[in-house]
């Protein structure tokens, strides 16, 4: 099991589960769901260690070191604590 927390709500996941549908869940907006809008993007609070690589698609966009495309990534394994770049 891995764990991803977002404004006191915790879900837990299968382990290597893609971030979106969870994410979607604990209130994370989404647009394209392709890596191209930056809508779906989160600032990673605990736990970047967690996820899987950065993709080329998030490479385009120069995110800020602690930010990640949640369309984009899986978490591994572990727990994360994440928050929306809307919020
Ligand atoms: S939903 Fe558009 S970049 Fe993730």
């Amino acid at each position: 099991m891995a764990i991803i927390a977002m404004n006191e709500k915790e879900k837990e996941v299968d382990e290597n589960i893609p971030l979106q549908a969870p994410c979607e869940e604990l209130g994370i907006p989404f647009g394209c769901k392709n890596g191209l809008c930056r809508t779906c993007e989160i600032i990673v609070e605990e736990g970047m260690e967690n996820l899987s690589a950065v993709t080329e698609q998030e490479k385009v966009h120069e995110l800020p070191e602690q930010n990640r495309l949640a369309c984009q990534c899986s978490l591994t394994s572990g727990k994360i604590k994440v928050k929306s770049t809307w919020d």
